[in-house]
């Protein structure tokens, strides 16, 4: 039986979550520049996105770019940049006819022109799909997302808009980046490192994570189905007891 038809549809993460990382030690292994592992990443994204279609994901949300990648070598920032701009353009009549849904979480703005624009563009032509919404995190950081909305909440609070008192949790929601996409069930990290990098903080609170060794070049169909399975065999809580989950169900 194929990894695919394991999968219990009734039951899959609407929203997966991915920080695709190993890209750089892949290419280094094989004796290539860390770019090399950068362009073949993208193909790990377009298979991993075809997985996704096949199940009933809603929302992928790729952690592409963040904010403290910008520290990285003038060469490979600009070597990614080039790489998102070229692989946007290239993509995007393709996504749209399979009806993907394109948008951006993170600072856009601090992106080059170039960037924002393919972007742009590409949202534009795509929102009134109904497919998968692809989400892609670029110079994006969940410590900024959270000051960001803690400043537009103060801002509203002095201009009488708001009482401090009234602050809750939707409040903050509401002021995110992913105000209109529910939270992950499912966080997957590629490439054995067991950390979240500034990540969907807020957004990944009662998260399930899934941890692999394999390298983002190397992450193909199967193992995403292989995470989904791995998510399907485990028991949220959410701070209740077993027993109440079995009830329920
Ligand atoms: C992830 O791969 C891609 C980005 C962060 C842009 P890395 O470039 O971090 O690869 P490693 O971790 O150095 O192997
Ligand atoms: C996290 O990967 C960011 C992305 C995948 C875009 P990094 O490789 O930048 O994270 P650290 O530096 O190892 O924590
Ligand atoms: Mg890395």
């Amino acid at each position: 039986m194929s990894i695919l038809k394991k999968i219990d549809l009734n039951n899959t993460p609407k929203h997966i979550a991915i920080i695709m990382d190993g890209n750089g030690r892949w290419a280094q292994q094989q004796g290539h520049s860390r770019l090399f592992g950068h362009n073949f990443g993208v193909e790990s994204v377009r298979e991993v996105l075809k997985a996704a279609q096949k199940t009933n994901v809603e929302y992928l949300t790729l952690y592409a770019f963040s904010t403290e990648n910008w520290n990285r070598p003038q060469e490979e920032v600009d070597g990614l940049m080039d790489l998102l701009v070229r692989t946007i353009g290239n993509e995007v009549e393709e996504l749209h006819k399979s009806n993907v849904k394109i948008s951006t979480i993170g600072n856009i703005l601090g992106l080059p022109e170039s960037c924002g624009k393919e972007l742009h563009e590409a949202h534009e032509k795509t929102k009134k799909n109904t497919g998968v919404n692809l989400i892609l995190a670029l110079n994006y950081s969940s410590r900024w997302e959270l000051t960001n909305a803690a400043k537009n909440i103060a801002i509203k609070v002095e201009s009488g808009k708001i009482n401090a008192d009234e602050i809750d949790e939707h409040t903050i929601i509401s002021e995110l980046n992913t105000s209109n996409i529910p939270d992950p069930e499912l966080l997957i990290r590629t490439s054995g490192e067991y950390r979240v990098s500034n990540f969907l903080l807020w957004q990944i609170a009662y998260a399930e994570f899934y941890f692999t060794d394999v390298l983002w070049p190397d992450f193909k169909a199967s193992d995403l189905y292989k995470a989904i399975l791995d998510y399907q065999s485990r028991e949220r809580r959410f701070g209740m007891v077993s027993e109440q989950i079995e009830k329920d169900s």
